[in-house]
């Protein structure tokens, strides 16, 4: 298992691996043209697992400036609960420390109950003083 900074060329990986997962959403936002501007401005802030140079476990982190933001986190089925996760966003979270941001934001959707599992169980908080407003001006729901 070699874990890597994550490159525009891992995209149809990583999004094969969004789409065959359960509880994450492709959006319009998950186009090539929009990853690879995410990771140009975010450099070496997400990272990719390689099996026999295979895509197998993703997490994208990136930051505005402020507060950290991480996306993507996922495992394979069949390579779940080996701590890969964890080391990924361990590599994401340290990289983000290093620049001095030390709080990271991550959504999760509501009915997704293996995630928001997940993140409680390793102290992260689950926020209710706070409400996310979003606004959408594409035609594209
Ligand atoms: C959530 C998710 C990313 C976790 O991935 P993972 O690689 O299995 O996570 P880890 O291995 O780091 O931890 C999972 C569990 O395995 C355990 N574990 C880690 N290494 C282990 C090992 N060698 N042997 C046995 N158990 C192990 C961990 O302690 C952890 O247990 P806990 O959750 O009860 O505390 C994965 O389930 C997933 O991809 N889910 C679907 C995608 C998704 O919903 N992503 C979140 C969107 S925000």
């Amino acid at each position: 298992m070699e874990i890597t900074e994550m490159t525009i060329a891992h995209y149809d990986a990583v999004l094969k691996l969004m789409r065959r997962t359960p509880g994450v959403a492709v959006r319009s936002a998950d186009s090539r043209v929009t990853t690879a501007r995410y990771l140009e401005r975010n450099p070496g802030f997400s990272f990719v697992a390689l099996e026999s140079g295979d895509v197998v476990a993703c997490a994208m982190g990136g930051h505005d400036g402020r507060r950290g933001y991480l996306q993507h986190v996922i495992v394979l089925p069949e390579y779940r609960k080996r701590g890969i996760a964890s080391e990924l966003i361990e590599r994401c979270l340290s990289r983000l420390e290093s620049i001095g941001i030390f709080k990271t934001h991550i959504d999760v959707f509501v009915d997704n109950d293996l995630a928001n599992e997940y993140w409680q169980r390793r102290g992260w908080m689950k926020r209710d003083d706070i409400n996310r407003y979003s606004l959408n001006r594409s035609s594209d729901p």
